[in-house]
């Protein structure tokens, strides 16, 4: 197991009238490298999970593993885990608190206490990797910045850090398409190139899908559906019955194939819905 839970049980504000239990007996595991799901409607637990997968909360009962151990509850051991499993919060950017986008990338790594000259060349490097120039955008102010490019400056701030593990709340809410394809494009990147392990969470499924090698099912703080892409994908009914829509190019997939068209309905993009269906015309 490289990063998962077995039996993770959370609950806010226990032994009062408020107590709620978030996650009950939550078990899974994704491997290195994997690009997972975490896969939920509105309050089933997403949230509470990904900080469990940092060690921001502590659990009720049950354990969170990292890399073959147990993660524990000392201070070193928590500084050293978040070193390593970067988390980008749902909308971070209402998180900024520097005067310019250098100082907000270059926060972590002065956190942690690493030379001057070091840390510029992580900052360098972080924003880079996000497809900004740091002399061009050093001196910007956070908030002067759209929407799209303080996501990514967000994103920077914590891939300076060097994480294995990249963690995403729900990382495109409050974009528009064109900032969603371009986060989408990011994280394909520090996947597939630089070998970063990713999970994000979401509540539906468009960009996600066809990225994703492993998924996890939420419904009120349980687990109800865990396995490969394809294996959860191609449960459509459950899907629906769990509040869940596939991606829309998926769902027409599927209207094709009840109206008797020989189509696939493992298809997550438009590219892979029209090459589809030109084949169709091929074989008639
Ligand atoms: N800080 C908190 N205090 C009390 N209850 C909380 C807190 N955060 C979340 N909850 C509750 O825990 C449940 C799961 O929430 P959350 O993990 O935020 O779900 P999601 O991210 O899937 O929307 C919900 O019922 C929510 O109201
Ligand atoms: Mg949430």
């Amino acid at each position: 197991m490289f990063i998962g839970t077995e039996k993770l049980t959370h609950t806010y504000m226990p032994g009062t009238p408020f107590s709620t239990e978030a996650l009950q007996d939550v078990s899974f595991n994704f491997q290195k490298g994997e690009f997972a799901l975490i896969l939920g409607p509105s309050g089933s637990g997403k949230s509470t999970l990904i900080q469990h997968l940092n060690g921001l909360l502590r659990p009720t009962s049950g354990q969170v593993i990292f890399d073959g151990a147990i993660v524990g509850s000392n201070k070193r051991e928590l500084l050293h885990l978040r070193r390593r499993i970067g988390l980008v919060f749902q909308i971070p950017e209402e998180q900024f608190f520097s005067e310019s986008v250098y100082d907000e990338v270059a926060f972590a790594p002065r956190n942690l206490g690493l030379d001057e000259k070091v840390v510029a060349e992580r900052v360098e490097e972080a924003l880079q990797k996000v497809g900004m120039q740091v002399n061009t955008v050093k001196s910007w102010h956070p908030f002067r910045l759209s929407a799209g490019q303080k996501r990514l400056v967000a994103i920077a701030a914590v891939l300076s850090l060097k994480p294995e593990v990249l963690i995403f709340d729900e990382p495109s809410v409050g974009l528009d398409p064109a900032g969603k394809k371009n986060i989408f494009n990011l994280l394909k990147d520090l996947n597939q190139k630089d070998g970063l392990t990713i999970i994000i969470s979401t509540h539906h499924l468009d960009e996600a899908a066809v990225l994703a090698d492993r998924v996890l099912v939420l419904k009120q703080g349980r687990l109800v559906m865990f396995g490969s892409a394809d294996y959860i994908f191609a449960q459509r009914k459950r899907l629906n019955e769990l509040g869940l829509a596939l991606p829309q190019v998926t769902e027409i997939m599927h209207s094709l194939v009840e109206k008797g068209l020989p189509v696939s309905t493992e298809v997550y993009t438009l590219e892979q819905a029209k090459s589809e269906i030109k084949n169709i015309k091929r074989r008639n």
